[in-house]
Parts: C-alpha cells; structure tokens; sequence
C-alpha cells in the first residue's frame, strides 16, 4: 500500500524521487492495528518529516480470517513470519507480537538479513536486549524500541538524547497503564480490584498474561531498559526486585489519602553510592507531587538529572494509538537513517525543506478559547439583565456567573465564566460591555483553557 502525498506536495517533494521504504508488520493485534491506521491516516505529515514514502509492504497474521481494527485491503497478508522477515521486497521489520519465542528468532533472523528492527516487545529487550543489540551492532543495522516502553511517551529519546548532557541520578516512573487504572479507579469508583482489571482487559491495555500488570512483571521489564539506558548499565531483568498492586486494599488507599498520599504502583532505578538500585513496589508519594496525580492508563517518568534536575516526561503508556505514535515515530528514524542523502536526516525544522507546508497563522480575532471575566458593577436591578443580553447577542454562552455581596459601597464584583467562543465575538462583548453606565471602568479577561485532551486523562 503506497499513501501518496497531497497534491501541492507533490510537484516539489524529493521524497517523490526517491522509492519508497517497504515496511513488514509482524503482528496486527491492538498495536499492530494501531500502527496501520497511524501510518495511513498520517501518511501525508510522516513522508513530509521522513523524506521518503514509506508502504507497508506486507504484514503477517496468526489468523488471517480475523476480524481486525485495520484495513488490510492494501497489503498483502501473510501466516509465515519467517517468509516476511526474509522478503527481500521488505526494507524494515516492525515485530508486534509481542513475548519471546518466536520475536526474538524473528528479529535475529531479520538481523541477519541485514535489516533495521523495530519493536514494542518490552519483555524481549529486557531479556534478551544485550545478544540482540550485539547481532544488530555487528551487521550495521538499528533495533530501535521507543515503544517498549511507557507506550506514546518518547522516553527512550528523551533519556538517550535530550538529557545526554547529564549524570541521571535516579528516576522513577508509573509505567503500567493497567496496574495505575486499576489504583486510580480503586481509589475513585471504590472499584473492586477484579472489576478494575477486568474493564482495563475489555479496553485493550492489559497483557494477554495479567499477572504481568498486577505483579509488576511488565512494570519491571520497562524499569530495566529505563535504568541501563539513564546509567549505561547492561539490561539486567533478573535483578529488579518485584512486588505487584494485587496485595493492596481500598483501605489502604483511604488510610494514604488520610495521611496525605496516594498509593502507585513505581519503578524506581537511582544511585545509592556505588550501588543501583533498581525496585518495582507500590509507593506512597505525597499528593501534592505531580507525579501522584496522574491517573487512570497515564503513564509518567520523572527522570532526575545533575544538570537539568527533576523533569516529568507524561502521556498515554497503553492503547493502540499511543503505542503506534512511538512505533511509526521509530519507523521515521529508521527511514531517515536509510536515506544516503544527509539532507534526509533528521531536518532541522522536523520536516523535510522541501515539504514545508504553508498552513496560514491565524489573526487574534480568530482565536477560539473561553474566558473568565471580572468586573464592578453598579449593585442595583437589571444590571446582570443587561450584562447577560450582552452575551445572548453575541452567542456566548455563559458557563457561570458569580457576584459577590457589595460590602459598604454601592458596587457588586460580577465574575462570568464562559464557553468557548471567537476572539472576535468576546472583544465585541467587552467594547458592549464597558460603555454600560452600570459597568464601571474596564472588563478584566483571562482565557480559559480546559486542557483535557483524552477520555483517560482523569
Ligand atoms: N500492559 C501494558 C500496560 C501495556 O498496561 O502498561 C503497555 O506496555
């Protein structure tokens, strides 16, 4: 399947130039759909940043008359992973499937023959991580695995390049979307720990083995490709110490709120001397830090650097468009680096020159955002009439009106929270509004954003 670029893209876009980059998926489970439907519904944006077309080439399936969250109508669809690894048609393996056997023979394989590996499989790189990286250094090619862990945070890049600069001193992290919506619905819902579980199942974040969730198994894989990507240390699973949520209780969660905490399930890799420790456990954590507050599927690492200091790195750790954003993120930079013309690498302005786009900045009187709005009004009857009439002509919708007794004078401080509206509408309501004889002096605004971009951002 090839996904062609907008038209006035493509008079003037080298990646036209160039063929195609032919990707394999093995796998088209939650992630493995999500990585189709992300790279066909962005195609146009990710051949702007990659500077090449990128076609999934084929993809292979355990059961291939399945019902799927995908169109698979554009590549082809195979049973035998083997074959698709050693396709010659096929540039870059993407391995979705996910446990040991057979993604680690899969992606040696695809090693082998002399191919670039991208994979989700926390639990391969944290086992087997070292003998894979070995093989892959040696035949020159990249195994990049940003989605292994904390699913759409890109994590792995920010420790590995933004923070490179820094001796990272500890870091601590809630990385497992199941385990944190099943304590966030626990302590919200009063929840049973089994409905919990169950609901996360239905959604798709749970691993086909929960005991991997509840136990801190998947939370101790990412904890070990986080620790020896910040220390530089080898991958190490079989030493982090392990305890799951399944012991914890409402109670407990209620006794920690009463003293001041919230329970979530970490891992923890820090220095401790000479030593590293490196520790999955539920954790009390003051309510005030940001990282208790973030809740239900969301994922968050704060990473603790000797130069730049505490830095919170949040967003969605489980789903199948989250996980696929950190996927088709790594199929980018594979793409790049497989493009000789070192024009191609990573552009300074994140796409390509050549396929810069010129989507026109917006006027001020454009802007839509809702308000909250303070002013003094003369404290006498049908002023809020006239204030309210105002914002019924302009159709702003008024979300609250709040006036506050007038004490000792004759002026009443009027708050109003609106919906969201034109600039252009509000500024008019204001220029109304201040030339009212009850209104005195200016309208105070300040914008209103509500900032709550996901369902699962509780
Ligand atoms: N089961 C995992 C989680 C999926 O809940 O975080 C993402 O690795």
């Amino acid at each position: 399947m090839r996904y062609e670029l907008p038209e006035e893209l493509m008079r003037t876009d080298r990646s036209n130039a160039l063929k195609p980059v032919k990707i394999g998926i093995l796998g088209l489970g939650t992630v493995g759909g999500g990585t189709v439907n992300v790279l066909t519904r962005n195609a146009g944006e990710i051949a702007r940043r990659a500077g090449r077309h990128i076609e999934i080439g084929a993809a292979c399936a355990r059961d291939l008359g399945r019902k799927r969250s995908c169109d698979t109508s554009g590549f082809r669809l195979v049973s035998d992973p083997f074959a698709l690894v050693e396709d010659p048609d096929i540039d870059v393996v993407v391995e979705l499937i996910g446990g040991v056997s057979p993604a680690k023979e899969l992606i040696l394989n695809a090693i082998e023959h002399h191919k670039h590996v991208v994979t989700a499989n926390k639990a391969l790189v944290a086992i087997h991580g070292n003998e894979l990286f070995d093989a892959a250094q040696r035949q020159g090619v990249v195994v990049a695995f940003e989605a292994a862990v904390a699913g759409g945070i890109s994590i792995i890049k920010a420790i590995r390049e933004g923070l490179a600069g820094n001796r990272i001193e500890s870091l601590a992290g809630i990385i497992n979307g199941t385990g944190n919506y099943i304590l966030t619905s626990m302590r919200d819902q009063g929840t049973t720990f089994a409905g919990a579980l169950a609901e996360a199942q239905k959604l798709g974040y749970a691993e086909e083995d929960p005991t991997f969730d509840i136990e801190g198994i998947d939370a101790a894989h990412k904890l070990t490709i986080l620790a020896a990507i910040a220390f530089g240390i080898p991958l190490q699973f079989d030493r982090v110490y392990t305890e799951g949520i399944s012991g914890i209780t409402i109670d407990d969660i209620r006794q920690a709120e009463e003293l001041g905490y919230r329970v979530k399930h970490l891992g923890i890799a820090k220095r401790n001397g000479e030593l590293i420790e490196l520790r999955v456990h539920p954790t009390l954590i003051p309510y005030r830090r940001l990282i208790a507050n973030v809740d239900g599927i969301m994922n968050a690492v704060l990473v603790n650097g000797d130069a730049v200091g505490p830095t919170l790195h949040y967003g969605a750790g489980a789903g199948a468009d989250p996980t696929a954003s950190s996927v088709v993120a790594d199929i980018v930079d594979v793409v790049r680096a497989l493009t000789t013309d070192p024009n191609n690498r990573v552009p300074h302005l994140a796409f390509q020159a050549d396929a810069i786009s010129h989507i026109p900045v917006a006027h001020p009187d454009e802007f839509e955002t809702a308000y909250f709005l303070s002013m003094e009004a003369i404290d006498r009857p049908g002023v809020l009439a006239e204030v309210t009439r105002i914002f019924g002509e302009l159709n702003i919708s008024i979300e609250a009106i709040l006036q506050k007794e007038p004490v000792a004078t004759q002026r009443a401080h009027v708050i109003i929270l609106t919906q969201r509206t034109r600039e252009k509408n509000m500024n008019e309501a204001l220029r109304k509004l201040e030339q009212l004889d009850s209104i005195l002096g200016r309208v105070n605004r300040i914008r209103v954003e509500h900032l709550s971009y996901s369902a699962h951002d509780a």
